[in-house]
Order: C-alpha cells, then structure tokens, then sequence
C-alpha cells in the first residue's frame, strides 16, 4: 500500500513529452543506407545508444582510462553551489540534454537548500525513453518535492521543444565534440536562440592533451570502449534486420592532430558481404576496409572561445580542473 500511494505522488510530478515520431525510423533508414554506400564508410554516433549501448557507455565512465567522466565530476562537485547561484535568484527549469545517468545532475541539487529546490524544474532531454524515464522515477524518489519533465527527442531537432521560461541549460560530457565543426556550431546556435537574455547555459568540453592520455581513454584495456563501438552493428543487426558478424570487425581509435579529434573506426578483419534486409542492401567489405563510427573533439581554450563566440555566446564563469583536461564553460546568450 505503502508502495502504491508513493507510486501515485510520483506520477503526479512527472510529465512526459515525446517528440520521436516515424521518421524517426525513417531517418534512421536513411543514414545507414547513406553511410554504408559511402566510401569510405560511416555510420552516424547517435545509432550507438540503444540500451546496451547506454549501459556500455556508463561502464566506459569506470574504467582506469577513460578520465572525462571523474575529471568533470570533480569539477562539478567542486563549483556545485556557484553552478546553483542561478536558483537562489529565482525559480526555473534546470535543463539536461543528452540526460543519462543522474551522478551530476544529484551534485547540484544536493547543492541547493530544499526551498530553491521547490521552485524548480527539473527537464531532462533524451533520445532513449526507457532510460529517461528510469533515470526520472530514481530522481523523483530521491527528492520528493521535485517535478520533471522529460522530453523525448533529438535535441539537433526537436529544439523548439525546449520549455521558453527561465532557465539553466547543462550539456555535459563533451558530447558536443561528437558533432563535425558546422553540426556542433548549428547546435550552439539553436541553443542559444532558445535561451533569454537571463539564461545560463553550462557547456562541457574536453580539452587537448597528452596524445598518449586521449588514445588510452578510447582503447581501454578491458576492451569496454571496442564493445561499445561493436554494439552499433549489434544495433543495427536488431533493428534493420542486418547480419553483421561482429567478431570479423575490430575497434581502431586514434587522434588525428590535425583535426584535433578522435576518431573511432570498426575495421573488418577478412573479405565480407554483409545484408541490411530492411534496406535491402548489400555492403561489401575489403580484408582492411574501415567503417568510420565516431569523432571526438578536443578543444583548446582559444578554439573553444572563437567556436562559442561565432555561435553568438560569450563565457561568464570558466570552471576547470588543475591539470586544465576538462572545462565546463557557463554562457549567456550574446545581445
Ligand atoms: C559520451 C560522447 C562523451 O566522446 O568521449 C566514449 C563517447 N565514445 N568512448 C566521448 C565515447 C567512446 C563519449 N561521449
């Protein structure tokens, strides 16, 4: 009964918005078949995240190698109330694109007296629902004054979908240096075309460093971070009606300094025709041949300024650890 009535309350503080519609299966569609008839190769990086790939992502955060995860958690620990300022002025909406897993998001609201707390709203963005809604039901029972509102979406999309009221955005992770430099600059612009002359908009960045430290972070030992890539043909295999043989393919990664990037790449190993049936598509693979999967931006603070001001928003607090690996830039919106 106890159970039940908790159950009820819980419901009542939680809202939930879905803007996935058909296309986006249909555009899913699209991008395999453009990728895979490419040459070379490429699948987009938002295909890795189904289930598996959320719970392998989140065990890449634990593994010794992979430092961006622990290295901005530090720094959100660490400026957690100076982040909150914002609440203590007035009410809103705290905003999480790309939500995930709550460790950060806990950090600043443990950093706010319960009243503050009262007055705001929690919206995380996400394109997986399952783990949006998971993530909402632990929050809403940890704090049990707390709303939600969480939307469902693709946020290099459905921005409209952002509520217009008063609020502090946070994008962590450097999930921006997953985009090329023209999709990373038009999703900064649309974020900041959303956000009022008073909103705050808290951007993580990882920055450049030691080549040997960025290589390690995407070729743990354990071999976590191959699994991760490989369970994008998984995906595919499931949901397209594919046959990917994941043990012909490995996981290459390595930074390419000119571009100042990452790059991930799965390599067939031997000579491979393989079928998307949904698709009904044919790809062949040469013993060597490569599908490129993902980038990873780093950014200098110089590069990261001029990327930000050509988006039309200027820094007004910089928080970084000692070592300057990570960066968690709060921006307001330019005029
Ligand atoms: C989730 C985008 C921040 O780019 O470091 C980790 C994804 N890929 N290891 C990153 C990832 C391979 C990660 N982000």
């Amino acid at each position: 009964m106890q159970m039940k009535a908790n159950q009820i309350a819980e419901d009542q503080r939680l809202e939930i918005r879905n803007y996935l519609d058909l296309d986006h299966r249909e555009e899913m569609m699209r991008l395999v078949g453009e990728g895979l008839s490419a040459e070379p190769k490429w699948l987009h990086c938002k295909y890795l995240y189904d289930q598996r790939g959320s719970e392998l992502f989140d065990e890449i955060c634990q593994t010794r190698e992979y430092y961006p995860t622990r290295t901005e958690m530090a720094i959100v620990e660490r400026y957690a109330r100076e982040i909150m300022d914002f609440f203590a002025l007035g009410g809103g909406d705290l905003v999480e694109m790309g939500s995930g897993s709550n460790q950060k998001v806990r950090q600043l609201l443990d950093a706010l007296p319960s009243r503050s707390l009262e007055r705001l709203r929690y919206v995380p963005f996400d394109i997986s629902e399952s783990a949006l809604v998971d993530a909402a039901r632990e929050l809403l029972d940890i704090y049990p004054r707390l709303n939600v509102m969480g939307i469902v979406g693709d946020y290099t999309r459905h921005l409209a979908a952002l509520p217009s009221g008063r609020k502090l955005l946070v994008f962590f992770g450097s999930t921006l240096g997953n985009f090329n430099e023209q999709e990373g600059l038009e999703l900064l612009k649309g974020v900041a075309s959303a956000m009022n002359p008073h909103d705050r908009f808290l951007l993580g960045l990882d920055m450049v460093k030691p080549v040997e430290v960025l290589e390690a972070a995407y070729n743990d030992s354990q071999g976590v971070t191959e699994s991760f890539l490989k369970n994008i043909l998984a995906h595919l295999n499931r949901e397209l009606g594919a046959d990917f043989p994941l043990e012909h393919f490995q996981h290459k990664a390595f930074f390419n300094a000119q571009r100042e990037c990452m790059e991930m790449h799965l390599q067939a190993r031997q000579e491979l025709t393989c079928r998307i049936d949904d698709l009904g598509l044919e790809t062949r693979f040469t013993p060597g041949e490569t599908i490129h999967v993902e980038i990873a931006r780093k950014f200098t603070p110089d590069g990261a300024k001029q990327m930000l001001r050509q988006a039309g928003l200027a820094p007004t607090r910089w928080f970084s650890d000692e070592q300057g690996w990570f960066s968690l830039v709060e921006l307001a919106r330019v005029g």
